[in-house]
């Protein structure tokens, strides 16, 4: 059997299909456009696997996509494909409408041909899993509870809005042509892998490089985060107990302050690499101007997912942090090519694209 990916060179898809070859002889198609945040070097222990085969494309394009299903026939479609950094939405959110909005819909599209010439049973074994966040829910205040399946959606950047539109047309697949989805819509995420334009990577390997930490507004901003193998975990539930039609949230029962989460990051980088200068890693915190629009707190009441699926994360923010400095302190060569963007050129090289 075979599942097909789509954005598996990205963060999170990338931890996915690390952990799902991991724990599984069941090969990934992985379907990956390779924007700024394709990285194939994340995928590079998997060379010479033959259970893995990327394939480099646009969830966009229906030619490919119908050509890729009708050739792999694989029993699920895990939808990981985004553009997904707040503050690039802010500065052009026309890549978001293309892909997250318009890109789903024409995977959605294929999927739904392809599903609908499947025979009996593995037509009804068949599941689309989309992969969608909480931002989609908008923004709390201190006292609220926490975002359950049941809130309203309220997204207030061009990226949660494209994301919310993406979740919607998921859903009216569902009702109205049966095709058998799955939602999640998950807190955010750190750990290994992970681009540094977002605020944990950026903060370490500024701070090892004497740069500069900033924080937006007063770094009172409230995040719920989730080690990214405990979402690894969640999705791999969902997807083999989850209820067609159902959403799940995740979350990892972490909220943190923005600003404790970069003096976290601190403390333990004064512990494992002290300044040779002296001094500590805090004071190259630096406060700038806040994001438009930022969205002051999310929560995520994940108690569906475990009541219903027994899902739990494993690692607590204290566990999951002290990995993810450690990993990228060990992982100084996909740091390096990152930041020097010889990652791109690689690619480039490999697949003789323009990036
Ligand atoms: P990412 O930006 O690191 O990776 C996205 C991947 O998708 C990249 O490899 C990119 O090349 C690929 N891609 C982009 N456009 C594509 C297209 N048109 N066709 C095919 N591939 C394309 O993102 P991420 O952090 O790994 O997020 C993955 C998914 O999880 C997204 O849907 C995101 O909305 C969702 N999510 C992310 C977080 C988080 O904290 N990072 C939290 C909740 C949900
Ligand atoms: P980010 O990692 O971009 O994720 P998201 O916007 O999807 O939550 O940002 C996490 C939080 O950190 C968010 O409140 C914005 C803030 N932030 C900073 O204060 N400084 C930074 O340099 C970045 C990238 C983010």
């Amino acid at each position: 059997m075979t599942i097909l990916v789509s954005g598996g060179a990205g963060f999170i898809g990338g931890n996915f299909v690390l952990d799902w070859l991991d724990h599984f002889d069941e090969a990934v198609i992985n379907l990956d456009k390779l924007t700024y945040a394709g990285n194939l070097e994340t995928l590079k222990r998997l060379n010479g696997n033959n259970r893995h085969v990327f394939v480099h494309g646009d969830i966009g394009d229906r030619d490919l996509i119908n050509n890729l299903l009708a050739m792999h026939k694989p029993r699920a479609v895990i939808n990981f494909a985004a553009e997904s950094h707040v503050d690039r939405s802010i500065h052009g959110p026309g890549e978001f409408i293309q892909t997250n909005v318009v890109g789903t819909f024409n995977l959605l599209e294929s999927v739904r041909g392809y599903w609908d010439g499947l025979p009996g049973g593995e037509k009804q074994a068949f599941r689309f899993l989309h992969v969608s966040t909480d931002e989609v829910y908008g923004t709390l205040s201190r006292d609220d509870a926490p975002f359950n399946e049941l809130n309203r959606y309220e997204p207030n950047s061009p990226y949660s809005a494209s994301k919310a539109a993406s979740d919607h047309l998921v859903r009216a697949w569902h009702h109205t042509y049966g095709l058998p989805v799955l939602t999640t819509n998950c807190s955010n995420n750190y750990g290994p892998y992970h681009f540094p334009e977002k605020l944990i990577p950026l903060v370490i390997l500024n701070a090892l490089a004497g740069k500069s930490l900033p924080i937006y507004g007063d770094g009172q901003q409230i995040r719920d985060w989730l080690y990214v193998r405990d979402h690894c975990s969640a999705i791999r539930r969902v997807l083999q107990s989850g209820k067609v039609g159902e959403t799940y949230n995740v979350g990892g029962w972490n909220e943190k302050p923005n600003l404790d989460v970069v003096h976290t990051i601190c403390s333990i980088l004064d512990e494992l690499r002290p300044k040779v200068s002296g001094g500590r890693y805090k004071d190259q915190i630096t406060f700038v101007k806040d994001r438009p629009g930022h969205d002051r707190r999310y929560a995520i009441d994940a108690r569906k997912l475990e009541r219903e699926l027994g899902w739990k994360p494993e690692e607590t923010f204290e566990t999951g942090i002290r990995k993810t400095v450690e990993w990228y302190l060990a992982n100084q060569d996909w740091v390096r090519n990152v930041t020097s963007g010889a990652y791109r050129e690689w690619v480039g090289r490999q697949y003789e694209v323009q990036l």
